[in-house]
């Protein structure tokens, strides 16, 4: 099946200002939509609406790339004054008039945060840091698992006295990052690092986070409001600080981000970049995300925008209820790498194997900074890499499957703040369309409390078997600890037991749910 040249130009959507074409021509019929509902709604969003009815609250990250249309003064110099101080605090810590306590300039950065405080700055960092240019080297804790802060903390202990700790969480009471801190506080201590001189806070005024880093004086705090949602909260001091730390040019990250929010404006749907989006998910996917969409920039330095783009659009679109209080179980799967790499791994089902996606390629034209190199005569890797993407493009659409294409002039961090500010906007104007709210996250916080549930029953598992000598079976602890969840009651003692905190004894049976625990 071939595209006429006349049919392929008649569906692209070019927008120099940003450096961006995005190519319809292989998603086969985009029916036409009723776009001013959408539009309209975007446009009272950016006026300073309550978007967000569940939690009261305005939506206002695209006043963070123009504070002059922030709906208060106060909001638009809240704005301006945490873009002074972060931009200062940069420049203080690479000229070293910010020092490390141990004498010398701090020459890392560990940041502590997840979910939107993670996933924007792990996205800057790899897409446009250089190994020999960047000012510092980032890091970053975004689990609580007690390995994986081993694996950082332990390849950093010789630097320890030279790290900056960016503590990142607008709640200020994520237990992961709670966690993360407490442990890079414990390693510095054991370190004779004094943690406060070297931690920094970005969280919400009042905050857990807040009132720990104003009692032990840390270093520096940076505010979060409560009109940012954490996914949309990469070009906020959550973004822009660790970013001005690593050396990424905040301000060409802030013009991209506000060019695309110009671009996006825009009310027709073939010529605004988000609409254009907007329309493809939904005629893939029937407006129901019946279909998954494979993310798949042909860049290494994009790997991690399918992973940014995961929280972005399935935290945002994946919700149960519509505004009407309609069940409907909205969402849009997204996964993805890059390419050509994935050509090895999954590439091999989207050709041949089941019908259940549509593909976005990023395809970025620039190949390097450096000059070109021939790998054979008249050929570069760059040549090959854009001969993966249009072979793969074209192999895709020959055997039935949709796919749009997103061409970008080069990864800078104007092209990356246009590419977050385009997603933004798209996922918003499509929550629209299918009438949902793109700004809460209920799954999220049920999934805080399950776990607080969790360890307020292991709490009375340890407190029945240290009041209880000897060795007790799953039912007697159960009945001891006031739960007739039996299998959870296993798993607490079995994860207990594995880890030295619980004598545990097999019986002859060898069946690991009659084992026997004791403390
Ligand atoms: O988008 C969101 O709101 C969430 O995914 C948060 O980013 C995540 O839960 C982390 O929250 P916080 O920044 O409050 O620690």
């Amino acid at each position: 099946m071939k595209i006429s040249f006349e049919r392929w130009s008649s569906q692209l959507c070019v927008v120099p200002s940003i450096g961006m074409t995005i190519d319809a021509s292989r998603m086969g019929e985009i029916p036409a939509l009723e776009w001013t509902p959408a539009f309209d709604a975007m446009a009272a969003l950016e006026a300073g609406a309550i978007a967000n009815p569940d939690e009261n609250r305005q939506v206002g990250h695209y006043w963070l790339r123009a504070p002059e249309l922030a709906p208060t003064p106060e909001q638009r110099e809240a704005i301006e004054g945490a873009l002074r101080q972060v931009k200062a605090f940069a420049t203080h810590v690479h000229s070293g008039r910010i020092a490390a306590p141990a004498g010398g300039k701090f020459t890392d950065v560990l940041v502590v945060g997840i979910g939107g405080s993670a996933l924007g700055p792990q996205l800057a960092a790899r897409a446009l840091g250089t190994a020999c240019d960047d000012k510092m080297v980032l890091h970053f804790l975004d689990n609580t698992d007690p390995d994986g802060f081993d694996v950082v903390l332990d390849r950093l202990r010789a630097r320890l006295p030279y790290t900056l700790v960016l503590v990142i969480s607008k709640s200020g009471g994520t237990k992961e990052t709670r966690n993360g801190m407490l442990e890079v506080k414990r390693a510095m201590e054991d370190s004779h690092v004094p943690f406060a001189a070297h931690a920094v806070a970005i969280t919400g005024e009042g905050s857990a986070l807040d009132k720990l880093a104003v009692s032990e004086q840390w270093l520096a705090r940076f505010p979060m409001w409560d009109w940012v949602g954490g996914r949309t909260s990469e070009l906020s001091a959550v973004g822009l600080l660790p970013a001005a730390l690593q050396g990424i040019d905040i301000d060409a990250f802030l013009d991209g981000a506000r060019d695309a929010d110009v671009a996006t404006r825009v009310r027709d749907p073939l010529k605004n970049p988000a609409a254009r989006l907007a329309a493809c998910w939904h005629a893939a996917g029937r407006g129901r995300g019946e279909k998954d969409m494979v993310v798949l920039p042909y860049k290494d330095r994009l790997e991690l925008f399918s992973r940014y783009l995961q929280q972005l659009v399935m935290e945002s679109l994946g919700k149960e209820h519509d505004l009407a209080g309609k069940q409907v179980h909205q969402g849009l799967a997204v996964y993805g790498n890059k390419g050509s790499t994935d050509q090895h791994a999954y590439v091999q089902q989207l050709r041949d194997g089941v019908q259940n996606f549509f593909v976005t390629f990023i395809e970025v034209l620039r190949d390097r900074h450096k000059p070109p190199f021939e790998v054979e005569p008249g050929v570069t890797a760059g040549d090959y890499l854009f001969g993966f993407l249009e072979g793969t493009r074209r192999a895709l659409f020959e055997a039935g499957r949709p796919s749009l294409t997103i061409t970008l002039d080069d990864v800078s961090p104007r092209t990356l703040g246009a590419l977050i500010a385009v997603f933004e906007r798209a996922v918003g104007l499509y929550a629209s369309l299918v009438g949902i709210n793109a700004y809460h996250q209920p799954g999220v916080e049920a999934g805080k409390k399950a776990a607080g549930d969790v360890l307020a029953l292991q709490a009375k598992v340890v407190e029945h078997l240290a009041m209880h000598a000897g060795m007790h079976d799953v039912d007697s602890i159960a009945r001891g600890a006031g739960s007739d969840d039996r299998e959870l009651v296993f798993k607490i003692c079995d994860h207990l037991a594995a880890n030295g905190r619980l004598q545990r004894e097999l019986q002859s049976s060898g069946e690991p749910w009659r084992a026997r625990f004791s403390k």
